[in-house]
């Protein structure tokens, strides 16, 4: 890991996590460490908040995303069997940036046998995602500033989130990769008809700033499934945990209820960026 200030590589020493510059970040009971200092903090409680977290949990514990994981882990594979061939076996370090709860962070990281960074702004995020799951390292810190030093991060995972491009290219050395997952145009249909009059449909972005930023795409997986007769329960777990949740409230909630038990699409597609 980095220091968020500097750059310069973090030590373990007695609790705490200091660079050679002496920066020093506590390390909470529940193994995580906050890495965000206040002047890279954009609000007082950034990020996703604890009932987004919590319904993201349970929507990713009912297995509605197992799918996407399991294609995740398809696509990243290869790419960190190159870097260790690369680096005369040394296992590389992978950064899932966004990690929100941290179910694809954990996936990443059992399945693959990598050392895994999970990273989010989010303070209920990270500590939820650290009390779970022990295997990845989970810090508070900002996409802008990833707390890892020049050239460690062989991959970065960026799952329904937000990508910096500019500081990731100057972090990362040529022939390291970021995978994007980004929500297809059928993602969710059937209960973004439920709480919304109309339905409007976006493809998913293809990033300017990547190419500009010297990524060039070279691999594009598109993840698909169905599932049928899903919840109300569960239903309103997957609006709570995303921007539908705010923008359609209690009567987005109150429609879903009504609506019973309804098939739910998840649709994304994975996008592989090569630096260089
Ligand atoms: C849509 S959620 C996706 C979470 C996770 N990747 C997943 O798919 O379950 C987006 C996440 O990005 C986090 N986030 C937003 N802005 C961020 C930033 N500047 N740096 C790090 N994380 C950020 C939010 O707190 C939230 O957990």
């Amino acid at each position: 890991m980095g220091c968020p200030l500097d750059g310069t590589p973090l030590a373990l020493a007695a609790g705490s996590l200091i660079c050679s510059d002496g920066h020093s970040f506590d390390i909470a009971k529940q193994g995580y460490a906050n890495l965000l200092p206040v002047q890279f903090k954009p609000s007082r409680d950034p990020g996703d908040n604890k009932s987004m977290v919590d319904a993201r949990r349970a929507v990713f514990a009912a297995g509605l995303f197992d799918v996407v994981a399991s294609a995740l882990v398809s696509v990243v594979a290869p790419l960190l069997e190159q870097h260790t061939s690369q680096r005369a076996g040394r296992r590389p370090c992978l950064v899932d940036a966004g990690c929100g709860e941290g179910y694809y962070t954990q996936t990443l990281c059992t399945q693959l046998s990598t050392s895994t960074l999970g990273v989010d702004i989010s303070k209920p995020a990270i500590q939820l995602a650290a009390r779970h799951y022990r295997a990845p390292c989970f810090v508070i810190a900002n996409n802008k500033t990833l707390p890892v030093t020049y050239g460690s991060a062989s991959v970065i995972t960026s799952l329904f989130g937000f990508e910096t491009w500019e500081p990731w290219s100057a972090l990362q050395t040529p022939g390291q990769y970021v995978v994007c997952v980004d929500a297809g145009i059928d993602h969710l249909r059937e209960m973004r008809q439920v709480v919304y009059p109309t339905v409007v449909t976006h493809e998913p972005p293809l990033p300017p700033l990547a190419a500009q930023q010297g990524y060039r795409l070279t691999d594009t997986v598109p993840v698909k499934k169905t599932h049928r007769s899903v919840p109300p329960t569960l239903t309103d777990q997957l609006l709570t945990m995303t921007p539908h949740g705010v923008k359609t409230g209690r009567a987005g909630s109150q429609a879903l209820q009504d609506a019973g038990t309804i098939d739910i699409t998840v649709d994304a597609v994975i996008r592989v960026y090569r630096l260089g």
